[in-house]
């Protein structure tokens, strides 16, 4: 369903990237919460990058699927992105978390974000729907910026 938010991708790639995130899932290192993460992100070359979640015996080190993707898409010299699938075991539609959003609108504020539920289903939106108002913090850091002697 498209809640009336421009789609960047076809039905096609929609259900292909919600498929690989599902795959990517299966990666999660997630014994402590035992709730099992997969992220698939399209970047502008055509290139996914899939994530997961990891968790530690320090719980509070965890990483969620979706920064993973992004570092990892980083880290490959990636940083233009047209979609993000998420998929989880839930039966509701899992959205990013605030970390995830932030860091995702570093890179791409108008991400297509495609959340997924365990009976398959798709929902489209966006990352401008899920975090409206990010705060101007490039903005910030120029204004702060010491003077250069
Ligand atoms: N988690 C994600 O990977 N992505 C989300 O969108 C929500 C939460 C992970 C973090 C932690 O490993 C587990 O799910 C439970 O919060």
């Amino acid at each position: 369903m498209n809640h009336g938010v421009p789609v960047a991708t076809t039905k096609r790639e929609r259900e292909e990237l919600a498929a690989i995130a599902r795959r990517a899932k299966g990666h999660a290192y997630a014994g402590y919460s035992k709730f099992r993460v997969g992220a698939a992100l399209l970047t502008s070359d055509g290139t996914v990058i899939e994530g997961c979640n990891v968790e530690n015996s320090s719980y509070g080190l965890a990483i969620c699927a979706e920064r993973n993707a992004v570092f990892q898409a980083v880290a490959a010299g990636k940083k233009k992105f047209r979609s993000i699938a998420i998929a989880s075991d839930d039966r509701g539609f899992l959205s990013p978390c605030g970390a995830c959003c932030q860091v995702l609108a570093e890179f791409a504020p108008h991400l297509e974000v495609l959340l997924t539920n365990a009976a398959g289903g798709i929902r489209v939106t966006s990352l401008d729907k899920l975090f409206p108002i990010p705060p101007d913090l490039k903005k910030l850091s120029r204004r702060t910026r010491r003077p250069t002697k």
